[in-house]
């Protein structure tokens, strides 16, 4: 099933008005993709869809969850996390407190992974980690901890590049076991995340379309990766925007690999690969 471009604006024009959700700002293409598998997904047309989703706000709120991709990694990317606790993090080492938000945290690896490194660099205790979603579902699969093992075997690789080696120095190796951090249970096939790390987030649904700082707080790094890649030009200014309004001056936002920031905004930020300053 192909939608044309005006079907998905149909949609998008629907969702904005009988909600607080607006799409219109993300990129057409993969709305364009995730739209057309929904309608395979539900078995439904397009105006079949949208009548459901003019009268059951249930139904809307299932959509939009669909709408959203979530996938994530325990250390995505590794060199970003290498970055992260050779380059950025000692500079917040004499701090007594460390504000961490995650912008579109997803189902919760990359606030684990974020702990565990803190953790290993012995600035757990003074971090306050804050991370947020759109997608209430993935938040709450955020709050349990508890991942596939199979399917996420890559996992236990990402960990050893960043917990175990030291791509700066390669006759270091730090024999951390996973146990510290979570349980593997082949039987039951899952990774679950050790209570004390599950403890310590403070999760909350925030939607960046809308902007606003839901936990009125300034932080000193906010990790911000494989979100804006689906929004358009437009929108990934807003968000910058809103970024750099609550990072303290010094403070770092880090994008996905794939990401990059453009444009006037551009200015008051020092770009370090992934990573921006805040001059
Ligand atoms: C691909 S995941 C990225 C997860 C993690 N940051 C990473 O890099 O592995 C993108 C996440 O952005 C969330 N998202 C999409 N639009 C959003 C919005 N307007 N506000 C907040 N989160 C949003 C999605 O629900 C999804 O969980």
């Amino acid at each position: 099933m192909v939608l044309t471009d005006q079907e998905v604006n149909y949609f998008i024009n629907t969702i904005r008005n009988t909600s607080s959700y607006d799409f219109s700002e993300y990129s057409e293409k993969s709305l364009k993709r995730r739209l057309q598998k929904i309608l395979i997904d539900n078995n439904m047309d397009l105006v079949a869809l949208i009548n459901k989703l003019k009268t059951n706000k249930d139904f809307l709120e299932k959509i939009v969850k669909d709408i959203t991709v979530n996938t994530t990694e325990l250390f995505r990317d590794p060199q970003i996390w290498q970055t992260l606790r050779y380059r950025i993090l000692p500079k917040f080492s004499g701090n007594r407190n460390i504000n961490i938000w995650h912008a579109g945290c997803s189902t919760g690896q990359e606030v684990y992974s974020m702990m565990i490194l803190l953790n290993e660099m012995g600035m757990l205790d003074k971090a306050k980690i804050f991370a947020s979603d759109l997608n209430t579902d993935a938040l709450e699969a955020a709050k349990k901890g508890i991942y596939k093992y199979r399917f996420n075997i890559g996992y236990l690789d990402n960990f050893d590049k960043v917990i175990k080696e030291n791509p700066y120095n390669y006759d270091e190796y730090n024999d951390v076991s996973y146990d510290k951090y979570f349980k593997i249970d082949k039987v039951t096939d899952t990774i679950a995340i050790n209570d004390f790390l599950k403890k310590k987030p403070i999760f909350r649904q925030h939607d960046l379309v809308q902007g606003g700082n839901l936990y009125f707080a300034k932080f000193d790094l906010i990790l911000c990766r494989n979100v804006i890649i689906y929004f358009k030009y437009s929108l990934q200014n807003k968000v910058f925007k809103l970024f750099h309004d609550h990072l303290y001056t010094n403070g770092y936002l880090v994008l996905g690999m794939h990401e990059t920031m453009l444009g006037e905004i551009t200015s008051r930020f020092e770009k370090k690969g992934q990573a921006y300053r805040k001059k």
